[in-house]
């Protein structure tokens, strides 16, 4: 087996947080459930990039129903480790969302702000219904209510890094979720 693993990055990383097979069991464990509750619905899931492509990619294959897939870039984060509070839209999905059941696929959950814009955004162009599945909550971060049906695993409020998260670009293709140490990233928000 290859593949980019903590041990590949040792010197960046503090601890391991959440481990490939723990990624991977929830992320079946949610597909079935998944998969029960939208049998015979149009459902077409939507990820936010870039974070949530491994989940999606992950999440889509342990699916047993048909779905279909579409992307959005939005940007609330700079290079940084905070989010700005505002939300744009740097890439559009390319499907008409009206009428359609729609689940969001996200990596992460900070302060809620990037989800809690992109819901209302969806009802507004007028989707049957949005449901969201996050692989990742940070609680004591959150400053927006947003309602998550599919939930992952929560986690402290610390800098995570690996399957599709990032640090300035970096460390997307690790294979388990990490917390960074604090000098990789020091300085840039000071
Ligand atoms: P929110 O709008 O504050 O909830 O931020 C959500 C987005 O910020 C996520 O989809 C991630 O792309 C990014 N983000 C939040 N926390 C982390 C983290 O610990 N590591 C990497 N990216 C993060
Ligand atoms: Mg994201």
């Amino acid at each position: 087996m290859v593949g980019m693993r903590i041990a590949d990055v040792q010197n960046d990383i503090d601890h391991e947080l959440v481990s490939k097979e723990q990624i991977d069991s929830k992320i079946h464990e949610i597909a079935a459930q998944v998969s029960e509750e939208y049998r015979g619905k149009d459902l077409l899931l939507v990820a936010v990039l870039k974070g949530a492509v491994n989940t999606l990619a992950a999440f889509s294959q342990a699916l047993s129903i048909p779905v279909q897939l579409d992307f959005m870039s939005l940007s609330s984060y700079g290079s940084g480790t905070e989010s700005s509070g505002t939300v744009t839209i740097r890439q559009d999905l390319s499907t008409d969302v009206r009428g359609r059941h729609i689940l969001i696929v996200e990596d992460i959950i900070d302060s809620g702000r990037t989800l809690a814009w992109l819901v209302d955004e969806l009802k507004r162009r007028g989707a049957a219904s949005v449901e969201i599945f996050a692989l990742l909550e940070k609680p004591a971060r959150r400053e927006v209510d947003v309602d998550v049906k599919y939930r992952g695993y929560e986690i402290p409020d610390e800098f995570v890094v690996g399957f599709g998260l990032d640090y300035d670009e970096r460390y997307r293709n690790l294979d388990s979720i990490a917390v960074l140490k604090p000098e990789v990233y020091q300085g840039v928000n000071a």
